[in-house]
């Protein structure tokens, strides 16, 4: 990684692979950073042939020594955070001072989780109601006393006082929702309470100033990587809203979620894969209902890291990337699963949109709006070989070569790593 600081982002609408990538590249870097999102996420690394999924632990936690920061602007359940600690191999204990979790980062509390999973059981009974498939990890409902200002700070789980006070009054409000509006019973302060202590009292090593953590890194010529969470179209400002999650995955977000001004960033890596894929609702353009979404499912393994739900699967969509690299401001592109596309009779490459009968390269950034979009393809051929042993570019098939030429083409944008298998190793390096 020869870049300082650079930002880790999909590209797509999540599971890009970007776990993957941060892993491989995390082998230079000093620091790696997650910023937004909760356990929403789940990030596969595969080393050694044994599978690691993290969902709040920066995906730079496999490598022993490097500082892994989770940023302010992270929701973070610390049921979740606890597992996955104690989850770890070199155990906790030897975790040291090399991760630091955000005072500033807000709490996923049970109520959350519950109230996620209401509030979307309700829209699927309502006329009129939007489900979004959410992950039923709190996220929204969480983010929304953040913006509400009565969310509960990673920093109050070590202060028994503010703890209180603030748990009283979530208590109290959530209570409200909880039997009066969904007829549920209500919260028990006094376990919730002493429940949310014997997190602070877990966590109490790891809690800092993240935002001073990471700008003293940045002084001292660190290599800081901050790994993105979900992606572009699922971004609540510049997705698919209202398909979409709560937060801010673009690269944007690094600035207010990982508090690094904007002009110490050095690069913006776009994590593609060589395909689409989906979980939950919402508009997708290049879905293939057909053998061949099937075909990349079962070769691609296409199912959610976190919910394990089937993902929907299509083409790969140049419109929606030329979006992507538009919001975020890509000087590279990592694309992944190169490997999944062998075999095709035929690749399909979507290349702009039809829309109410004319021809448009743009990409409608509205759920509504997208919805009656008719892709235009162009077809390329596939390859034959198995090309997860390939190491260098040179290696691949002239047709894969090609493929990832036209992407270039059409981006504007080099590819600089492309992934040909899941593992650490299945990795061609061109421009890292
Ligand atoms: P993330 O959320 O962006 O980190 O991606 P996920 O981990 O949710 O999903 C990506 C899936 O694809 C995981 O199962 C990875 O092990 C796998 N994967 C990543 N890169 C490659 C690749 O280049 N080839 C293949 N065959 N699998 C890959
Ligand atoms: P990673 O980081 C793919 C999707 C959910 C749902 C929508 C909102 O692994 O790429 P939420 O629980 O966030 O309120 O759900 O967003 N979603 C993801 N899809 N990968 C993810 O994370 C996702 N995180 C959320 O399926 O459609
Ligand atoms: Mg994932």
């Amino acid at each position: 990684m020869k870049n300082g600081v650079q930002a880790l982002i999909g590209a797509q609408w999540g599971d890009e692979g970007k776990g993957r990538v941060v892993d491989a590249l995390a082998r230079d870097a000093d620091v790696v950073v997650r910023y937004q999102g909760g356990a929403n996420a789940g990030h596969t690394v595969i080393v050694e042939g044994k599978k690691h999924v993290f969902h709040l632990l920066p995906s730079g936690m496999l490598y022993p020594d490097r500082l892994c920061v989770i940023g302010n602007g992270v929701v973070l359940d610390p049921e979740q955070f606890i597992s996955e600690v104690n989850g770890l191999e070199p155990a906790p204990e030897k975790i040291g001072t090399r991760l630091v979790v955000s005072n500033n980062a807000h709490v996923v509390m049970p109520y959350h989780k519950q109230l996620d999973v209401l509030s979307e059981q309700a829209r699927k009974t309502m006329r009129h109601g939007a489900v979004i498939g959410t992950t039923g990890r709190g996220i929204g409902s969480c983010y929304v006393d953040k913006y509400n200002r009565v969310g509960i700070r990673i920093e109050d789980l070590a202060s028994p006082k503010i703890l209180e006070e603030k748990l009283r009054m979530n208590v109290e409000e959530k209570n409200l929702i909880l039997e009066k509006l969904y007829g549920v019973p209500g919260l028990n302060f006094d376990e919730l309470y002493e429940t949310s202590l014997s997190w602070g009292r877990f966590m109490e090593r790891y809690i800092g100033d993240s935002s001073c953590e990471i700008d003293s890194a940045v002084k001292s010529g660190k290599k800081v990587l901050f790994e993105g969470a979900q992606g572009t179209l699922l971004d609540v400002d510049h997705g698919t809203y209202p398909f979409v999650t709560s937060s801010s995955c673009v690269s944007g977000g690094c600035c207010t979620g990982g508090a690094l001004s904007p002009g110490r960033f050095d690069r913006v890596i776009g994590v593609a894969k060589a395909y689409c894929t989906r979980v939950g609702e919402g508009p997708f353009p290049t879905e293939d209902h057909g053998a061949s979404g099937e075909r990349l499912r079962e070769r691609g393994a296409e199912y959610g890291a976190t919910t394990g739900r089937p993902r929907r699967c299509g083409w790969l969509d140049i419109v929606a990337l030329n979006y992507a690299v538009r919001i975020n401001g890509f000087g590279v592109i990592a694309l992944t699963k190169l490997d999944v596309l062998s075999g095709f009779d035929e690749l399909k490459v979507c290349t702009g949109y039809e829309i109410d009968g004319l021809r448009s390269v743009g990409f409608p950034n509205s759920a509504y709006a997208l919805d009656g979009v008719a892709p235009v393809y162009e077809s390329f051929p596939s390859w034959w070989e198995d090309i997860s042993k390939c190491r260098t570019f040179d290696e691949l098939p002239v047709t894969a070569r090609d493929y990832i030429g036209f992407i270039e083409k059409s981006t504007g944008v080099p590819v600089g790593l492309i992934g040909v298998g899941p593992g650490r190793e299945d990795t061609i390096f061109r421009d890292f």
